[in-house]
């Protein structure tokens, strides 16, 4: 056989293998076979030495055009082969997007944290900043920069959990009316601020006590701020937690920290002031507590109480959910049964 036909066997068979390789690693070896340093073609290349020299250029390109040849056949087979790979990677990967997935149980944000987020945010609306104070808190704000010392009788109204004979768990959220006062720099503008959070009593709990409940403090100081302010300010609260119908009154009260104190009502959101169960047929519920800020208090806080004035308030978002939901049982926000839970699904 001439060099030539040798060639021409080679192209052939390789041709042939190409076309039947169905991997790339395959081909890849059929490449370095024929093509490689070792292969065949070399293998003719160095044999040419031996040729004349008229046949040496002839079977030169005639081998070069083969090597050639079947370099762009190795080429062509490894993108087809590299596609069907890929391909093959798409199918096995494959999702498929409309089977139905598994259902994970999904948490909802407690009762009682939707309603102060709720109230929170009428606060924030009427721009008031929503500050945050501590649950274990020293006796002096809970009790002293409140108009309560320590001798005082209305301390006996909170019955505490004392850690110290000086830190406690708060009682109230009253001491960040303290805490926020003394940082305030009226020379920015007043102060208004509401406070949510955890309270702690030496309470024996039943349906209507919790040794744990919340507070929503609220608190406003600056220059000729009235009673009036307070009434505005609670009216609005009211009609957007319990319907644009609702009245308040206020009835005087008790609170060391406040002069003049409220006690305040609103009109019953169940029966519009007719009498039903939930007012106890006087078509008033009380609500929350309030008052004009202690001279006391602010002076003790660093506040000129001949120059500023405010009022503060504090709210039970327990109870107003106890009311809004008809929960009979305060125990119940606390007893984290699912099945009580899952009923206030929030938005
Ligand atoms: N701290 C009072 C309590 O726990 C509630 C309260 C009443 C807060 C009147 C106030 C207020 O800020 O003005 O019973």
């Amino acid at each position: 056989m001439s060099l030539q036909e040798k060639l021409e066997a080679l192209k052939h068979e390789t041709l042939a293998k190409i076309e039947a390789a169905t991997d790339l690693v395959v081909l890849n070896q059929i490449r370095v076979e024929t093509l490689g340093k070792k292969g065949p073609i070399t293998e003719v290349l160095r044999g040419m030495k031996d040729l004349s020299a008229e046949e040496r250029p002839k079977v030169g390109s005639f081998a070069n055009e083969i090597r050639d040849a079947l370099a762009e056949q190795l080429e062509a087979r490894k993108e087809v082969l590299e596609q069907e790979a890929m391909d093959a990677a798409l199918a096995k990967e494959r999702i498929d997007v409309t089977l139905s997935g598994k259902q994970m149980p999904i948490g909802t944000r407690h009762v009682l944290t939707q309603i102060m987020e709720e109230m929170e945010d009428i606060f924030v609306g009427m721009g008031y900043q929503v500050v945050e104070g501590y649950e274990v808190e020293k006796d002096h704000y809970n009790f002293e920069r409140m108009n309560l010392p320590k001798d005082h009788p209305a301390r006996d109204m909170q019955d505490t959990f004392y850690i110290t004979d000086e830190i406690l768990l708060r009682t109230h959220t009253s001491p960040v009316q303290a805490r926020t006062m003394e940082k305030h720099d009226f020379s920015k503008g007043p102060l208004r601020m509401v406070s949510p959070g955890k309270v702690f009593r030496r309470d024996t709990d039943d349906a209507t006590h919790s040794h744990q409940f919340h507070q929503i403090e609220g608190l406003v100081i600056d220059k000729n701020v009235t009673m009036g302010d307070l009434k505005g300010t609670l009216e609005v609260l009211m009609q957007k937690m319990f319907g644009e119908d609702r009245e308040i009154r206020l009835r005087p009260s008790y609170f060391p920290f406040t002069e003049p104190s409220v006690e305040v009502d609103v009109s019953c959101f169940k029966c519009g002031g007719q009498g039903c169960n939930v007012c106890k047929q006087t078509g008033w519920i009380e609500i929350l507590g309030a008052g004009m800020v202690h001279p006391n208090v602010l002076e003790m806080s660093g506040i000129d109480s001949t120059k500023y004035s405010g009022f503060a308030f504090g709210l039970g978002p327990d109870r107003i959910a106890m009311l809004r939901y008809g929960v009979n049982d305060i125990r119940d926000f606390y007893h984290n049964d699912i099945r009580f839970i899952h009923q206030f699904k929030g938005e």
